[in-house]
């Protein structure tokens, strides 16, 4: 039976892949660097950039957060009540884990245990949420995983018997290129079960306007967020990046189906970066490329699935189509 006492509650397991998760200064050289120059994207989350996040999934013109929680909050009893007692629910990239409070609340009016493994890069952003939920759950058991998520599921501690529902939510997918994505989920499906099931949360191709005005916001609240990769050059490495001589935008790129965030200098300038003695020579208008965020269509989460051995088993969207929640399955060949 479980005990009140968190700690009892609680497992972190850190795998030797965390050093090499931040290679903070060679990918920064490199990107620089490049004729097309582009910085990846996962350099946004420190810490001044998750809160910059977090503000931008309150903001009006960025559906997909609340988008997501509604498709949740409406089908959340359909999807707990395909999975026996005693499953594990693991995620992928949980971050401040608010949408799988939703989850864990149901399993936890069925069941009196809940068991969840969340994987995420960040150790602190782990044990935060954790403890966080921990304590808000008193039936509650945490297996937290510090990893990538290719090396995190392999590290997962769960029993042959038990059933694992693994989410993947905020439409994270749309971060990674397409090679990427069949890679992982290549991986993801290998160590599923027949009766494993896997929730993706996916934004869907869209009104241009809709798109570009979600990652546009009027408040500059998302220009924030991507001059803030500058400021932790700055910071890490001794860069001398002005933010002000540098602009954010974002454009929708129809032909690809993805939005494509950019850096643009609004001058001829020189920045120095001390740490990795690198000379960034821009002209005015040149960009850096910090993120892509795809976006789907239907057909496009089919032939992903059918490309990784997984097929749709359910679909969950808002009534404007515009965010979708998808169950996978493993095909049975
Ligand atoms: C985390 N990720 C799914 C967000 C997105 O929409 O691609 C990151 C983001 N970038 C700008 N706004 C939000």
């Amino acid at each position: 039976m479980p005990t009140s006492k968190i700690e009892e509650r609680f497992m972190l397991t850190t795998t030797d892949d965390e050093i090499f998760i931040n290679n903070f200064s060679e990918d920064v050289k490199i990107g620089l660097a490049s004729e097309s120059k582009y910085l990846p994207f996962v350099y946004f989350y420190d810490h001044i950039g998750s809160q910059l996040f977090e503000k931008i999934c309150e903001l009006p013109e960025y559906y997909p957060t609340r988008t997501e929680t509604n498709i949740l909050e409406t089908n959340v009893d359909d999807i707990v009540s395909r999975f026996p007692k005693e499953t594990a629910l693991i995620e992928l990239g949980s971050g401040s884990s608010t949408k799988t409070r939703i989850l864990i609340e149901t399993f936890l009016k069925h069941q009196s245990l809940a068991y969840y493994s969340p994987i995420d890069v960040s150790r602190q952003m782990l044990e935060e949420s954790s403890y966080s939920l921990l304590k808000a759950y008193p039936n509650l058991e945490i297996n937290a995983i510090a990893a990538r998520y290719n090396e995190g599921i392999h590290q997962l501690n769960i029993q042959a018997a038990q059933r694992k529902l693994i989410i993947w939510l905020g439409s994270s997918i749309g971060n990674l290129g397409r090679s990427e994505v069949t890679t992982l989920l290549r991986h993801i499906q290998k160590i599923m079960l027949p009766n494993d099931r896997f929730l993706v949360g996916i934004d869907l191709q869209k009104d241009k306007t809709i798109i570009e005005n979600a990652y546009n916001d009027s408040q500059g609240i998302t220009a924030e967020f991507n001059l803030n990769l500058l400021t932790h050059v700055n910071r890490e490495l001794g860069g001398n990046f002005n933010i002000e001589k540098f602009d954010h935008k974002a454009i929708y790129n129809e032909k690809v189906g993805r939005i494509e965030m950019y850096l643009i200098s609004n001058i001829d300038q020189k920045v120095f970066i001390r740490d990795i003695e690198l000379e960034v020579c821009f002209k005015a208008n040149e960009t850096i490329h910090t993120e892509n965020s795809f976006k789907y269509s239907l057909d496009d989460i089919d032939t992903l699935a059918e490309k990784t051995g997984l097929y749709v088993e359910q679909q969950w969207f808002d009534p404007e189509r515009f965010f979708s929640l998808n169950l996978f399955a493993p095909s049975i060949d």
